[in-house]
């Protein structure tokens, strides 16, 4: 299948240009994009062909787009075929952008990975998720502080990135006069790295962000030779010191998990945290049910804002041997991009897709992989962030509303969201932390149409 049967995707058929390897698709209204991800669904074919655009600088073969949930789950659940070595992410990555990621989680496969994976997940124990329930807690209570004193009108910077990015910090145990250095950092590499970046950045010549990268990694593997020598609780030391089997990082490899955590765990959850305020406030009849008993509807609140948005829209793979699924035969070395987005508004799996209820039972989304070895590891706490967030936010700041559309960074990556603009309507509490029940609903006037 070519670029121009997808231009029938484009609502009205009109014989535009577009296709989902072209950047500018990546530019298109969320609405559109949607239509066109529902069109290539119902194709026969089952598996959509996406050429690369022709390019003497980088010379790429196109990629398959699976865009039905049958065919992501299966593909990530069948990882000897379906392999993330070399890489996971579409456009591929530059090389200076592989040198520093290389040896990620998300880019190796088979026993390489599940070594990898067992020493990261000592993030992730119990013993330190128990600890951390209580830190992502108290940094709720703290923005919420800041949010009533200062009132600010840019929800992202003020709210939705500082709550991840606080919480990792405290987990990985970076020191409070290390963080601003790293934000900084973090926010220049941000502007132009080609991992998760627009598709349009691939061109970019990397200067800033390589070095800021480099500077963050460099400036985390000399916390872990110092915690090497004299070990804390924090989980630097637990990463870099031996466990009974022996295993730890080393320092390049801890400066690579870092860097993946500030992508996968802060950049994904700043954007779940700022599409659900978004989404609240342009339904609020589903907002006025969260804040009649939150405790019982903020576990499906968090799911569907993550169906919803789906912060990541796609991660790819590449085939180890000729394979034959759902009727479409692959070829061994064949790319195919598995589409979250599209297969999170699969027709087939979730009644009336475009709808936003947190009510949806069940909500089997993909918005944290589609299941297999590399799903997502921080699913547990970016819940615990997102409920804790919202509980303190609707309790104590009951007339937060978005008062405009998101302003969204184009990317085939990522559904990032650059700024989120905001006001009060009535009064905050001004004090303590979220209880069960909330009460008082703001932010219904805010007169946006659309799903
Ligand atoms: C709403 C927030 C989040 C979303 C939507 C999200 C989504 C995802 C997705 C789609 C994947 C790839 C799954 C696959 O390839 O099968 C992934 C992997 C990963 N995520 Fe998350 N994530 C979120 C939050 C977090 C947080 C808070 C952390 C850590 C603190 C985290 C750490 C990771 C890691 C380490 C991986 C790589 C796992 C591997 O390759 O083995 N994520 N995430």
């Amino acid at each position: 299948m070519t670029a121009l049967a997808h231009q029938a995707a484009i609502p009205g058929g009109q014989p535009r240009r577009r296709d989902l390897g072209d950047p500018s698709f990546w530019e298109l209204p969320h609405s559109e994009r949607a239509q066109a991800f529902a069109f290539l669904r119902r194709l026969d074919e089952p598996q959509y062909f996406v050429e690369r655009p022709k390019s003497k600088w980088r010379p790429e073969r196109g990629f398959h787009a699976l865009v039905k949930h049958a065919d992501v789950v299966e593909a990530s659940r069948t990882p000897q075929v379906f392999a993330s070595a070399p890489g996971a992410t579409t456009p591929e990555p530059a090389r200076w952008v592989r040198a520093l990621f290389g040896d990620s989680l998300v880019n190796v496969d088979g026993p390489h990975h599940t070594q990898l994976r067992r020493i990261v997940s000592r993030a992730f124990t119990p013993r330190i998720l128990s600890r951390t329930e209580a830190d992502i807690g108290a940094v709720a209570t703290r923005i919420v502080d800041d949010v009533l004193a200062e009132r600010p009108d840019d929800f992202v910077g003020a709210v939705a990135s500082r709550m991840p990015f606080e919480v990792i910090c405290n987990l990985m145990g970076i020191p409070d006069r290390e963080r601003p250095a790293i934000l900084a950092q973090v926010n220049r590499a941000s502007g132009d790295t080609g991992v998760h970046r627009s598709a349009r950045s691939r061109f970019r010549v990397p200067g800033k962000g390589l070095r800021a990268l480099a500077s963050m990694q460099g400036m985390v593997a000399d916390l872990g030779r110092e915690r090497r020598k004299n070990p804390t609780d924090d989980l630097i030391s637990a990463l870099v010191n031996a466990d009974i089997d022996g295993q730890a990082l080393t320092g390049r490899q801890l400066g690579s998990f870092f860097s993946l955590l500030m992508v996968a765990g802060v950049e994904t959850t700043r954007n779940a945290i700022a599409h659900g305020l978004d989404l609240l406030t342009r339904h609020p009849e589903q907002r006025a049910l969260l804040v009649e008993d939150f405790d019982r509807f903020a576990e499906g609140a968090t799911e569907e804002i993550v169906r919803h948005s789906t912060p990541i829209i796609q991660f790819r793979r590449t085939l180890t041997q000729d394979h034959r699924m759902n009727g479409h035969d692959f070829r061994r070395g064949d790319k195919v991009v598995l589409f979250y987005a599209s297969a999170n508004r699969d027709e087939t799996v979730f009644p009336d897709p475009d709808a936003f209820d947190i009510t949806r039972t069940p909500n089997p989304h993909v918005g944290y992989g589609g299941g297999g070895p590399h799903y997502c590891l921080g699913t547990y706490l970016a819940k615990q962030e997102m409920k804790a967030l919202f509980r303190e936010l609707l309790t104590r700041s009951p007339g937060l509303h978005a008062t405009e559309a998101p302003v969204l960074v184009p990317s085939s990556f990522d559904n990032r969201v650059r700024s989120l603009r905001c006001a009060y309507t009535g009064t905050g509490t001004g004090t303590g932390t979220g209880t069960g029940t909330l009460a008082g609903d703001g932010g219904q006037d805010h007169a946006r149409g659309g799903a």
